[in-house]
């Protein structure tokens, strides 16, 4: 499986993946494409690195958004991917894109969706939010991207304590440590090997088990 990973910033969600290639816990899959709109991501240095193609494009280049979001299209029909996957991605994907790659896209937020998502939920926003709302347990979830903010299927989802002492800053390394660094390459080796389906509005894993997902 090809897949185009989609960046922002410092990239440790797709070091994540690019690891677990290398060691097997992702199989069938091979990382096309890396596309940054930050020239300064540190996701593009991982990639250079790994030696992985990438791609810079900002939207800041571009007369306006609909000519951004035509260019981001072709550099996307461009790779050919068969998967694009959102690490850490926080330009707003075009409609034109979700409908030519539908059901092909997902997405790692940093909350246990529904809770804390949503327009203007991202980063450490996430995390202040759920600080400030006294929410005992968080979490990240892979989802499907449809063409509302985080309102896909769910794939997968890891719950992470929140503790008394936490600030925004400890809450986010911990969720990204122990969930999002867990789930999103779970998430593609699924999809890898043809393990998930979507039904409606949810998705079926062949031989699911939570406690698979919140040993690991
Ligand atoms: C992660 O917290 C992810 O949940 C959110 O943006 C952050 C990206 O971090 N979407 P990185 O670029 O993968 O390090």
């Amino acid at each position: 499986m090809r897949i185009a990973v989609l960046v922002s910033g410092g990239g440790t969600n797709l070091q994540a993946i690019i690891d677990s290639i290398n060691e097997g816990r992702i199989t069938n899959t091979e990382i096309c494409l890396v596309y940054s709109n930050n020239p300064k991501a540190y996701a593009i240095e991982r990639a250079k690195k790994a030696g992985i193609p990438y791609v810079v494009k900002s939207p800041k280049e571009f007369e306006n958004r609909q000519e951004f979001n035509e260019a981001l299209l072709q550099i996307l029909k461009d790779a050919d991917p068969d998967l694009i996957v959102l690490a850490g991605c926080l330009v707003v994907i075009p409609k034109e894109v979700v409908r030519a790659f539908e059901g092909r896209i997902i997405n790692i937020h940093p909350s246990l969706i529904p809770s804390f998502c949503g327009t203007g939920f991202y980063g450490l926003k996430v995390h202040e939010k759920v600080l400030e709302r006294g929410a005992r347990v968080s979490g990240a979830t892979v989802h499907f991207v449809d063409e509302g903010t985080d309102t896909g299927p769910i794939i997968l989802q890891k719950p992470v304590m929140v503790r008394d002492d936490d600030t925004a800053k400890t809450l986010q390394r911990r969720i990204m440590e122990q969930a999002e660094w867990k789930i999103m390459p779970m998430a593609i080796d699924l999809l890898a090997n043809n393990k998930v389906k979507v039904e409606g509005n949810k998705v079926v894993i062949e031989d699911y088990d939570q406690n698979i997902v919140d040993s690991l």
